[in-house]
């Protein structure tokens, strides 16, 4: 019968050939339970060795703990080559590819309110048979004010409106009108389109325009979208029915227009126009009988001007073919901040331009 420490020797053995054999952190801890945990042979012994005659005590004792001391330290290089396998492995597999697109945190975004109340507006005029232009923002007071009709003592020409640009240096009070200007609203290319080509014209121009005025209504940039039409026998009747398809399409096809006699330099007859309130449907009054806020009980909602073109706007462009005996021509203008207020219900139209991201969101 082979000794207690030949068998100790053999368990050593058979544990050491198993730590070699464990492919992975989780076998290896198999393999440490089985040669080293409480019901392995080896804890047995160690247990035993009390039991043991007093002369086999000391070689039983000390093969024992030499062997458990030594299958512990295998173990543990044993894990440690392991480990580093495993990191090296996984280092290998998930490797990140820095090339693949990243995963956005939120949702892509979407168009701001006013480029989208724009582009609807556009996708109106352009079905109408319009041509979207542009034109330039940093303008000459000849198209601004001039062309159009202003007189030099126009009030709209005094630096409290207009921000005139000087490259000289600031502007000094009382120095008068300048030459260069940010234009205060986008009637300029109503001259600048019938220089550039012969009627007849059919164009809306929307763009940034500058005025010195800001409140929740008014900010010192905003939008506004220009219409012109000019041609043989066009008269106030097609400026409202183009008014009026416009808007229907907006502001839904129940809508009504008006227009008011107003004011401007450039057209005669001059109007305003208005849409028919579409939260009350033009009653001024909402189904529990209180006063419609939107409309401020009138039913109507001013939108902007238009007119029919003065011909001495045509003379300032006689010399491309626009000839006020011959033919006639309209234009309207009105500001896009306005009908994004009113399409989505923004009281304050510097909202538009904080960016706060909890407003643009609502938008999406
Ligand atoms: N340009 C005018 C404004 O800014 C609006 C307008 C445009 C009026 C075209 C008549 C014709 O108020």
């Amino acid at each position: 019968m082979p000794s207690m420490v030949d068998r100790i020797e053999q368990i050593e053995a058979g544990g050491r050939q198993a730590v070699s054999a464990a492919a992975s952190a989780a076998e290896l801890e198999e393999v440490r339970v089985t040669w080293l945990g409480r019901k392995a042979e080896l804890t047995a012994i160690l247990r035993g060795i009390a039991d043991l005659e007093p002369a086999e005590r000391g070689p039983v004792g000390g093969a024992a703990n030499r062997t458990r001391k030594a299958l512990e330290a295998q173990i543990e290089e044993r894990g440690a080559e392991l480990a580093a396998a495993e990191l090296e492995t996984g280092l290998v597999e998930d490797r990140i590819d820095v090339t693949l697109p990243g995963s956005p945190a939120r949702a892509v975004g979407h168009l701001h309110p006013i480029t989208r109340t724009r582009r609807l507006i556009e996708d109106v005029m352009v079905g109408l048979g319009y041509r979207v232009m542009e034109g330039p923002e940093v303008e000459h007071d000849f198209y601004n004010f001039t062309a159009l009709n202003h007189p030099e003592d126009h009030p709209a020409r005094m630096l409290q409106d207009t921000f005139y640009v000087d490259p000289a240096g600031p502007v000094e009070a009382g120095d008068g009108p300048r030459d260069v200007l940010l234009r205060t609203h986008t009637s300029p290319m109503q001259v600048r389109a019938m220089e550039a080509a012969p009627p007849p014209i059919f164009m809306i121009v929307p763009g940034k325009t500058y005025r010195r005025d800001s409140d929740a209504t008014h900010s010192p940039m905003f939008h506004q979208v220009e219409g012109l039409a000019v041609g043989e026998g066009i008269t106030l009747a097609d400026l409202k029915g183009t008014l009026l398809a416009m808007l229907r399409e907006i502001f839904g096809p129940d809508r009504e227009i008006r227009m008011r006699p107003h004011f401007f330099p450039f057209t005669e007859p001059s109007v305003e126009f208005d849409v028919s309130c579409f939260r009350c449907s033009g009653t001024g009054t909402l189904n529990d009988s209180s006063r419609c806020g939107l409309c401020k009980g009138i039913g109507w909602i001013e939108l902007g001007g238009a007119g029919m073109v003065d011909p001495n706007v045509f003379g300032f462009v006689s010399d491309s073919g626009y000839d006020s005996d011959q033919i006639t021509g309209f234009a309207f203008g009105f500001g896009i901040e306005r009908i994004a207020m009113l399409r989505h219900g923004v009281g304050d139209l510097r909202l538009f331009f904080d960016n706060d991201v909890r407003l643009l969101e609502q938008f999406s």
